[in-house]
């Protein structure tokens, strides 16, 4: 049976996503922050899909201590996983640090997407898949190695678009490392549109919050549509012919200029790295990727 784990699953795109793949049959875990909402969401899709194999796994994927926790209770619940879909993240209006003492925005959106990746790669199968949420707002972003964990200034948006752009060279650099250990895994990301869900909505209103929330309600796409390329990219064939790509509408895309800079994928890289010491000394993880 295939097996699948989508992150940020209780609502817009990952539930639809998570939805998807429960129609299809796969065994689906949900890795949710919240148990009441994450439940809610499980018993949704059981009751719409008739599928009963389906996992609820409360984290917050902010934390590395959430996450080695959770990685521990993934792999006792299967030993092989086939589709890992990162798509929890969030972009919020003011700055705050995690209990960890890291930018929170950077620490859900860029770490928690690598330290999962790298705590759940021994269980990764032949074939299987790696699909990252990023977003078109990577165009705004920037990587400045010594902003990552603290920003001296902090502008919600491009510091939403730094996590983004973040997502794009983990995909880049993954999909390197995978090649050079041999393991025939691929690592893909993708923009899904503007997509009407509850992204912002949970942050302190402003002028930007504002303007984006109007945009949401006359112009962003159903969660439906939003989560096609996320779909596409767990489970139709076509989706594994490619790695280190990125896509928008199913179709591989353009990133912004100088997104393949080897130089600042190796410097995001080591510092990931060097931020999750939990997940580094985790057993079973190909020298490869931890260098
Ligand atoms: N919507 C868009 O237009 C758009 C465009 C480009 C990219 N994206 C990307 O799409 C992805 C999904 O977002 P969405 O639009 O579907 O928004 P959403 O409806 O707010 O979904 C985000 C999900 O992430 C979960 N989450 C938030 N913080 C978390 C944490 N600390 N630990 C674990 N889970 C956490 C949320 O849980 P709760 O329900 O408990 O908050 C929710 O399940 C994000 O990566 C976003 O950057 C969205």
């Amino acid at each position: 049976m295939t097996t699948a784990l989508i992150t940020g699953a209780n609502s817009g795109i990952g539930y639809e996503t998570t939805k998807a793949l429960a129609a299809l049959g796969w065994k689906v875990g949900m890795v949710c922050r919240n148990v009441d909402r994450g439940t809610a969401a499980a018993e949704a899709i059981r009751k719409e899909t008739g599928n009963d194999q389906i996992h609820v796994f409360i984290a917050d994927l902010s934390l590395e201590s959430d996450v080695l926790k959770v990685s521990s209770e993934i792999k006792k619940w299967t030993e092989v996983l086939d589709v890992l879909v990162n798509n929890a993240g969030g972009y919020f209006t003011e700055k705050s640090l995690t209990a960890e003492g890291l930018e929170y925005t950077m620490a859900l959106n860029h770490l928690g997407y690598f330290r999962l990746t790298l705590a759940l790669l021994p269980n990764l199968a032949e074939n299987g898949r790696i699909v990252s949420v990023a977003s078109a707002a990577h165009r705004m972003g920037k990587i400045k190695i010594d902003e990552l964990e603290n920003p001296s200034t902090y502008k919600a948006f491009p510091r939403y678009g730094d996590s983004k752009l973040a997502n794009i060279f983990f995909t880049q650099e993954l999909a390197q490392r995978l090649k050079e250990a041999q393991l025939k895994i691929t690592a893909n990301c993708l923009h899904p549109g503007f997509v009407q869900t509850n992204f912002g909505v949970q942050t302190k209103p402003s002028f930007e919050s504002r303007v984006f929330g109007f945009l949401n309600k006359h112009l962003a796409i159903s969660q439906l549509d939003g989560a096609q390329t996320s779909i596409y990219l767990a489970s139709d064939p076509d989706g594994s012919k490619y790695s280190g790509l990125y896509f928008d509408k199913k179709k591989p895309s353009k990133t912004k200029k100088n997104t393949e800079d080897e130089k600042t994928q190796k410097e995001l890289w080591t510092w990931s790295l060097a931020k999750s010491p939990g997940v580094k000394g985790l057993g079973g993880i190909h020298p490869i990727f931890l260098d």
